[in-house]
């Protein structure tokens, strides 16, 4: 079966085809318009700017993903859309079209939670022509723990089995991603800040000795490492900054070593309670297997960090990544997701698919759906 899949969360203008027969799936084609360069200038994204550009780009970005998997509309036995969460404006292009899409076509239309999507990314394989992995139970072994880190959420998840979500720890405040792109803003660098800080952080590594950087290592304090729980919190990190910004005098503000100091201060705090709550969950239900899902881990430190920890520690525990193309917003991991749910569907349920463009709402704040 061919799945089109459509992703309008945030600011990514998405949508996909992946092909999906007895277990295999191949991502066929994976097309994303990036808003970024529109929200840099206003420093954040901009629900209702989304919102418009999702309007101009929907209808090319599904003709893009069609023509470059090669295949008409006939050939879709599916349609798949985030329905959240994420930015309601924005949410309801991307649902609104696959609804219109569902209607005309007669096709089924599967609702996707974002967040699920990410972390099935991780199942999308290596290139090679086409992309492919084996979508059967004995690919990815449980129990598996996520973690999950984008512009709007922090969460360590455990998973017993597929589409099984039990959330172990979030964070209280600002998500990790956030607080990239708000340090980022205060240190002057554009949105998103994320891979801002990470380049130059990284490079100044590449060029100093570790014993060089101390200070600065050391600089910030990792908020919640020693609480007895799953739980994050960012915006003390965040604020920590902040203070120690202040009292610099404007000429050290603009000083592209101080910046690139700053960033890698921060960075390893964030890395550092990331890791260190990961290695708590890590230890207690020992998963089979250990995935990253997420913007946030696309961040190269962060991957490094995580590596050295389950090569050094778990051993036995198999570490997943996305590809770099699939760790920032995309439809083919919406798509890989529905292609989970629907293999596990009853025949009741698929037919009932058919009926989502009645039904099928956005919603900022969608959880985990758990299959029963
Ligand atoms: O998953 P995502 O694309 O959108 C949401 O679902 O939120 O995540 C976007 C977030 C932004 O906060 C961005 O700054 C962050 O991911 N990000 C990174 C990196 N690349 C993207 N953060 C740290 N290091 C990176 N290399
Ligand atoms: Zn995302």
């Amino acid at each position: 079966m061919n799945i089109l899949s459509i992703e309008t969360s945030c600011d990514e203008t998405a949508a996909a085809v992946t092909e999906y027969n007895d277990g295999f799936t191949s991502i066929l084609s994976n097309a994303v318009s990036s808003q970024t360069a529109l929200h840099t200038q206003w420093g954040g994204v901009v629900p209702q700017l989304a919102s418009r550009e999702h309007i101009k780009n929907i209808v090319p970005i599904v003709h893009e993903a069609l023509k470059k998997a090669g295949i008409s509309h006939e050939n879709i036995d599916l349609l798949a859309v985030t329905a959240g969460p994420g930015l309601m404006p924005a949410l309801v292009v991307g649902v609104t079209a696959a609804k219109t899409l569902s209607f005309i076509w007669n096709k089924p239309l599967i609702g996707i939670q974002h967040l699920e999507g990410h972390i099935y990314a991780n199942f999308i394989g290596e290139k090679s022509g086409k992309l492919k992995v084996k979508s059967a139970e004995q690919e990815v072994k449980f129990p598996l723990i996520a973690l999950v880190v984008s512009g709007a959420h922090t969460q360590l998840v455990l998973m017993r089995g597929h589409l099984q979500y039990e959330i172990l720890g979030e964070t209280q405040d600002d998500a990790v991603g956030e607080a990239f792109d708000k340090v980022a803003r205060m240190l002057g660098l554009p949105y998103p800040g994320g891979p801002e800080i990470s380049r130059r952080a990284d490079t100044l590594r590449e060029q100093q000795t570790p014993e060089n950087l101390k200070e600065f290592t050391e600089k910030f304090p990792r908020p919640m490492l020693g609480a007895d729980n799953y739980n994050f919190s960012f915006s003390g990190l965040k604020t920590a900054v902040l203070y120690s910004l202040k009292k610099e005098n404007p000429e050290t503000l603009k000083n592209e070593n101080f910046i690139a100091s700053m960033c890698h201060a921060f960075q390893e705090a964030a890395v550092d309670v990331l890791v260190g709550k990961t290695k708590k969950a890590l230890s207690l239900y020992s998963p089979a297997t250990f995935v990253i899902a997420g913007g946030v881990s696309a961040n190269v430190r962060l991957r490094t960090e995580l590596r050295n920890l389950i090569d050094t520690e778990f051993p036995d525990t198999q570490f997943l990544t996305p590809e770099f193309t699939y760790s920032l917003d995309n439809a083919a991991m919406i798509g890989i997701a529905a292609a989970y749910r629907y293999e596990r569907m009853s025949d009741t349920d698929r037919l009932s698919l058919l009926q989502s463009y009645r039904t099928l709402e956005p919603n900022a704040n969608m959880p985990f759906q758990n299959l029963v």
